[in-house]
């Protein structure tokens, strides 16, 4: 099967319906789901900087030939030992663009664009053991295992662990 040329592109309006299923639709989103979210957070927030702030974002990932979004891809700041401002990054298809090939090169494109026009050393992205998917993903997109953050997260019922990737500014980029 050809590879669907995809681009990154900002948000648009008309993309707030996607953000309120994944707000509103329980399991969309796949294992991370958190429960409700507020379905009016994201008007809110497009109306405010359309989703490209200073400390994080989200991009839309368009799949070129069917000129629809697919997902969206994300991104926010910490900061290690005061001065080691990273990213952490993330990402959400809807379930009939997933397994076609989009999720790995998205995030690659993502720290591409994110390495061009931030002068962060460090992308990191964290996703737990049942998410093969993701684990797979992260490793075609240039990302390394750090290792496994042990109770770092809430969800459905219990805490659990993480896995924790990184990708480095100097690390070799994939040809996306
Ligand atoms: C996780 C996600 C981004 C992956 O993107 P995708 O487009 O589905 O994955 P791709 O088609 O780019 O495939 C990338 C790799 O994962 C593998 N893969 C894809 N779906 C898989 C699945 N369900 N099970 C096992 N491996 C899978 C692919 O085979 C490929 O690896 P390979 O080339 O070594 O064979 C996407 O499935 C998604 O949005 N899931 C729901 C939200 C989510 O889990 N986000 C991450 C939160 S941590």
């Amino acid at each position: 099967m050809a590879e669907l040329a995809i681009r990154l592109r900002p948000v648009v309006e008309d993309d707030l319906t996607m953000f309120r299923r994944f707000a509103t639709e329980p399991g969309l989103i796949g294992l991370d789901w958190a429960g409700f979210r507020d379905v009016q957070a994201p008007a809110r927030r497009f109306a405010e900087d359309g989703y490209l702030g200073p400390e994080d974002g989200r991009l839309m990932v368009e799949v070129e030939q069917a000129g629809v979004a697919a997902g969206f891809v994300s991104w926010g700041a910490g900061t290690y030992g005061g001065v080691g401002r990273y990213w952490e990054i993330g990402i959400a298809l809807l379930p009939e663009w997933r397994g076609r090939g989009i999720g790995w090169r998205a995030q690659a494109m993502l720290c591409d664009y994110l390495f061009a026009h931030t002068p962060v050393q460090r992308i990191q992205a964290g996703t737990h053991a049942e998410n093969i998917a993701e684990q797979r993903s992260l490793t075609k997109a240039g990302f390394q295992l750090e290792g496994v953050i042990r109770a770092c997260e809430f969800r459905a019922g219990q805490w659990r662990d993480g896995q924790l990737y990184s990708r480095l500014r100097d690390d070799p980029a994939p040809s996306t």
